[in-house]
């Protein structure tokens, strides 16, 4: 392209899940399959004209306060919202990291991570998740400017132990991102980092366990002299009217949260077992998606697109290490169960003939002719 800047060249957009119309199951993008907080349903219906014709409140501070508050912060300058945790992630770049300067990550995880520095002219440093999909000791010796840390990673699902992300902190000379955006789905978080260690900025998003993801909603929770260095980089009018009154509505709502994520968690526990039934192997998820690897016959690349033609959508990256393997939000449990009968049908009817009457026709039996 004549006018492009040279930098642009070689990168690829990121290309987030499709979004179907018409009547899909759509389970391919993470979103919460519940609706979010009635109450934040209220406060949108009642923002009225006056309001709308003005400028929202550039620094969000109502919002930012009542996050503080919730998460164990003093106040709100330990907090600031973005127009999604993407906006998040791309202002994080562009405040901490020269061009030039190394990213760090662990490999595979969210591949935004990568675009964005791609983007911003940063080099970009990929370790391998050893073969549990956990941290290698190798990520602890990389030096880097800033590391994106997701924890649950994704698309994985699976959950660095605490302890192994207090080590890094304490080591790596940069700064850390804990990217906490499946975090309300595991059994606990690093939320207390940023009070502990100067070079931690724990970020959330309310798209998966408020039910926000159109709204687009994020934070990161940082010292304040970190914040301030973020809010002269944001842009001025960042997170528009509805959005802040969405967000305020759904974090003082926050036990209907925890309820919509601990029925999700009991539908995981059902999927990832059913999964493993029919011979997937499914690494134990903390998140609200599962990582189904599939070494058989038909391929996981066949396995999604004839669920697709049945109007089920799951996620497959053809990429390195997951290239065998569908990606799996939890849906609800009728959305589930769907799945499952498609699966079912997809997964075993190529399977020989189940063997004469005398013998077991258990499940496993079938499962080891796979
Ligand atoms: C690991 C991870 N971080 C961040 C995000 C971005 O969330 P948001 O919808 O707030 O931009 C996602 C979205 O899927 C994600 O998977």
């Amino acid at each position: 392209m004549k006018y492009g800047r040279a930098i642009l060249a070689d990168v690829v957009g990121y290309v987030p899940g499709e979004q179907p119309s018409g009547t899909v199951i759509k389970l391919n993008t993470n979103e919460n399959p519940y609706p979010p907080s009635p109450r934040v349903l209220d406060a949108l219906w009642s923002l009225a004209a006056e309001n709308v014709r003005k400028y929202p409140d550039p620094v969000s501070l109502r919002l930012r306060q009542a996050c503080a508050q919730r998460y164990g912060y003093e106040n709100a300058d330990w907090v600031i919202a973005g127009n999604g945790m993407d906006e998040l992630l791309s202002l994080v770049i562009r405040t901490f990291v020269d061009p030039g300067d190394t990213i760090l990550s662990p490999y595979p995880t969210y591949t935004l991570y990568e675009t964005l520095s791609a983007l911003h002219g940063a080099k970009y440093a990929a370790v391998d998740l050893d073969e549990n999909f956990q941290l290698p000791e190798s990520l602890f010796s990389t030096p880097a400017k800033l590391c994106f840390l997701p924890r649950p990673n994704a698309p994985t699902g699976v959950c660095a132990p605490r302890e192994a992300v207090e080590r890094f902190c304490k080591t790596f000379a940069g700064i850390v991102v804990i990217d906490e955006a499946y975090v309300d789905f595991a059994d606990d978080n690093c939320m207390d980092f940023p009070q502990r260690f100067e070079n931690v900025i724990v970020m959330r998003t309310f798209s998966k366990s408020f039910s926000l993801a159109g709204m687009r909603l994020g934070i990161a929770v940082a010292r304040p002299e970190v914040i301030a260095e973020f809010m002269k980089v944001k842009d001025s009018y960042n997170l528009n009217l509805a959005t802040q009154a969405a967000g305020l509505a759904a974090i003082e709502d926050y036990d209907y949260m925890l309820n919509s994520a601990s029925r999700v968690k009991a539908t995981r526990s059902r999927l990832s077992a059913a999964l493993r039934d029919f011979g997937f192997t499914v690494p134990k998820s903390d998140s609200n998606f599962v990582l189904a690897q599939w070494n058989g016959t038909p391929s996981a690349r066949e396995i999604f697109e004839r669920l697709k033609a049945d109007s089920i959508y799951v996620r497959y990256f053809k990429v390195r290490r997951l290239e065998n393997a569908l990606r799996i939000t939890v849906g609800t449990d009728s959305e589930v169960d769907a799945l499952l009968d498609a699966l079912r049908t997809i997964v075993y009817e190529k399977k020989p003939q189940p063997p004469a009457p005398e013998s077991s026709t258990s499940f496993e039996s079938l499962q080891e002719d796979s």
